[in-house]
């Protein structure tokens, strides 16, 4: 993956930086960043706007991993921003992310958020429901400030890795639903409203897709969507915004595409059927977050224990688990892993990675296929920079692990690893006047 190579000792390097060495210098479980590969990334989804010659905006999801050194390099490259919490937003903010490129989603935003995206002046709120209208009209009544906003909606179609399908009417908490009417009713609020700013569609039809049919079929009923409402109302929306979604490749068995050819499809599809809507062609955002940081990420783990249930499995457990990666244990999600400091040793046995925690579901890999492990070894599970990092816990009251960026042969700490203080900042005693009231 990426810059990713084997050295003279037998060791894996991430960006031009010995994985052995970084473990030792920053401790384990350890998520080893390499940027070249996001600013990579980053580029290519842009080259291909660029090469198809319209305009556009490509939003960094950041839910996929969100911290203040991520999205310093997500403005150096030009990026936008997605946030969906009122953190993602402080944590931007503090950032020095330009503020006119963030994105606010989520579909059921608080008015604090709401407030704060105004404080803000973000760049556009990304509206969900009727509720969250009527919030936005009173607070940009009250401060008599405008805000950009699209309205998110449910095209009914819905995408799964391979396949997709279409429905009527779509089971999604989120969005306006574009077929019963919700939409029109959305649009018929929001336009015209002094301070809002209606931009356009926004909708996301799914995360780890690996073909370009879904993006399609819901461009293509968006840009029927906006044409439909220039021609009853007269106003045209400018911006056409296709979510995220594109797959990657954690294991063999993922076949993705190059994340060029999701985008050039979309954009094909946009100007075919805006040419025969007779409808001028839209501005399009994308959104991707695992596409953009998922491989990019690598974690790195001590072995610790040993198991063997004769006739059965080997268990090789590690001094993370669910903690800093959920996904094996809440979606089944594969991995594909090495002994770092044997790179180049034949993998000979199978393994059950386990993790630390007291549970028998923290599991990261069923059957990883690996030299003979030993305690000491440093094992490396690629591919988890997207949704690792942001969906850990402190379950077991484990801190988190510590956060690295490589480039140019270089390391650096972005973010640090907690401590068992860190654990108990929070707490607070429950005093005796309470018990003894
Ligand atoms: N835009 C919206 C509105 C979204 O809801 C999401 C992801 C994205 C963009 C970015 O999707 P991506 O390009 O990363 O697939 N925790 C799950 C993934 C949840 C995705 C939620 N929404 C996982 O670990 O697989």
């Amino acid at each position: 993956y990426g810059t990713q190579a084997i050295n003279e000792q037998g060791h894996l390097t991430i960006g031009g930086i010995d994985s052995v060495d970084l473990a030792k210098v920053y401790g384990t479980p350890l998520f080893v960043y390499d940027i070249q590969l996001f600013r990579d990334r980053a580029k290519a989804f842009q080259k291909t706007f660029e090469d198809e010659a319209i305009r556009y905006q490509v939003a960094y999801a950041s839910k996929a991993f969100s911290s203040i050194a991520i999205y310093q390099v997500a403005a150096e490259e030009n990026l936008s921003l997605d946030v969906v919490s009122g953190g993602e937003l402080y944590t931007a903010v503090k950032a020095g992310f330009p503020k006119e490129k963030v994105h606010f989603h989520g579909n059921n935003k608080s008015e604090t958020e709401l407030r704060m995206a105004f404080e803000e002046q973000i760049g556009c709120i990304v509206v969900d429901n009727f509720y969250e209208i009527e919030l936005l009209k009173k607070i940009s009544e009250e401060l008599e400030q405008s805000m950009n906003i699209l309205l998110r909606v449910t095209p009914g179609v819905e995408a799964h890795t391979h396949d997709y399908i279409t429905t009527g009417q779509e089971d999604s908490k989120f969005g306006f639903d574009l077929k019963n009417g919700q939409a029109d009713e959305a649009f018929k609020r929001a336009y015209g409203h002094s301070f809002l700013k209606l931009m356009g569609l926004h909708c996301h039809i799914g995360s780890q897709i690996f073909d370009t049919t879904g993006f399609q079929l819901a461009a293509e009923k968006l840009v029927e969507k906006m044409s439909e409402w220039e021609k009853d109302f007269g106003y045209r929306c400018p911006v056409l915004n296709l979510g995220g979604g594109f797959g990657i490749r954690y294991t063999d068995e993922d076949t993705p595409l190059e994340p060029a050819v999701y985008v050039r499809d979309m954009i094909r599809t946009v100007k075919k059927v805006s040419a025969a809507a007779d409808f001028p062609l839209p501005e399009i955002w994308i959104e991707p977050g695992r596409s953009l940081i998922g491989d990019a990420g690598t974690t790195l783990y001590t072995v610790g224990s040993m198991k063997e249930v004769p006739g059965l499995r080997k268990y090789a457990a590690v001094d993370g688990g669910m903690s800093d990666n959920i996904r094996p244990a809440l979606y089944g999600a594969k991995y594909t892993s090495l002994i770092a400091n044997k790179a180049n040793a034949e993998a000979t046995e199978l393994y059950t990675i386990a993790g630390k925690l007291c549970e028998s579901g923290d599991k990261l890999i069923d059957e990883a296929k690996l030299p003979a492990v030993e305690a000491g070894d440093i094992l490396s599970m690629f591919c988890t920079g997207a949704y690792g990092y942001s969906m850990a816990s402190n379950y077991n009251r484990i801190g988190r692990p510590a956060v690295v960026f490589v480039e140019n042969g270089e390391h650096q700490l972005v973010v640090r690893r907690e401590t068992n203080e860190d654990l108990i900042t929070h707490d607070m005693s429950y005093t005796k006047e309470v018990k003894d009231r």
